[in-house]
């Protein structure tokens, strides 16, 4: 099958097209034919090395951690799937790739096309982790760093929906767009914590950074110490006494399918650029300049 692979680390240069074995699903496993693949802005770390001391990944590597496709076999004991079924999901290989194995997935819903299911698994489970994590309720007003990204397009939606008030933050470029989805939008970088404080004068109640560009000296500030802020990109939280939240195991297929349900119905906005399979390298060059709208997604065959 083709795949983007990767035999050593460094820039996007090292992405290259490659045939390699289809890959054989094990025990409780389903292999996928994939239509999209979601990229993350950690597949470009990976690809980097940055990773490696966090996560190591052994070469040759598949990067890819999320799909949309059609269920095309079956590992042992798999029984709430059939082969043709369309779906969504995390992948287990690398999912940039013509068939990658899964183990959570759910139904793609009807409405919703392959690159715009691919913007939920990873997104969706970050948003919500965190929003769990800092506790948010409705009538609260929660400020989000860096909103306009992958992360922060569901975020600001899901976090309103709780009944919350989004200040979100963002370039120039994504002030508009950060509006569209309810956020009361505004600048990161210089004054952001007068701007902040003029946008909500008794202070807010929890701070989410999609960012980690340097905004939790900032956050701290305003919430006038380091309680109730997380950030899922920022390293010297610890440091600083910040929670860091990362992806565990605490997928949930039951909320994946109803965040497909809405997007399919469009209670859910899901905003995508994607690319051919074969561009993966131009994909990853965009994802790593760190200035996208939105989600980016791959599309195979
Ligand atoms: N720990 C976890 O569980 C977890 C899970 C998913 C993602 N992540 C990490 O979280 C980050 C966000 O992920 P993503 O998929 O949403 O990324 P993304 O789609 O690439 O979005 C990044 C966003 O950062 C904004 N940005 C750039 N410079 C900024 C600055 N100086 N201050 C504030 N915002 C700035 C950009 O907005 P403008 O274009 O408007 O500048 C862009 O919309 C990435 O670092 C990713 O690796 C962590």
């Amino acid at each position: 099958m083709k795949a983007i692979l990767f035999d050593r680390f460094g820039g996007t240069d090292v992405l290259h097209e490659a045939d390699i074995e289809v890959p054989q699903p094990g025990p409780g496993q389903i292999r996928v034919r994939v239509r999209a693949a979601g990229l993350n802005a950690l597949d470009g770390k990976i690809r980097s090395g940055a990773m490696q001391a966090a996560f190591p990944t052994p070469l040759p590597a598949v990067p890819g951690a999320e799909l949309a496709g059609v269920v095309d076999a079956l590992g042992e004991g798999v029984q709430d799937v059939q082969v043709g079924d369309e779906v969504l999901g995390w992948s287990d290989t690398g999912s940039y790739a013509e068939y990658a194995l899964a183990t959570t997935v759910v139904p793609k819903p009807a409405g919703l096309d392959w690159q715009h299911a691919v913007a939920l698994p990873v997104a969706g489970e970050t948003a919500e982790r965190v929003l769990d994590l800092l506790g948010v309720t409705a009538g609260e007003t929660v400020l989000m760093h860096g909103a306009a990204g992958a992360v922060g397009t569901l975020a600001v939606q899901l976090a309103t929906a709780r009944g919350a008030r989004v200040i979100a933050t963002a370039g120039p470029a994504n002030q508009d767009y950060l509006t569209s989805l309810g956020a009361t939008a505004t600048l990161y970088g210089e004054g952001l914590v007068e701007r902040v404080r003029a946008l909500a004068p008794d202070g807010v109640d929890a701070v989410f950074d999609l960012a980690g560009k340097g905004a939790l000296e900032d956050s701290i500030a305003l919430r006038g110490g380091t309680g109730r802020i997380v950030t899922i990109a920022d390293f010297r939280a610890h440091q600083l006494g910040v929670t860091f939240s990362s992806g565990g195991q605490e997928r949930s297929a039951a909320r994946l399918a109803e965040l497909a349900q809405d997007a399919a119905t469009g209670k859910l906005v899901t905003t995508v650029t994607a690319y051919p399979l074969t561009e993966a390298a131009t994909a990853q060059q965009v994802s790593d300049a760190g200035h996208g709208r939105g989600k980016l997604a791959l599309t195979v065959g």
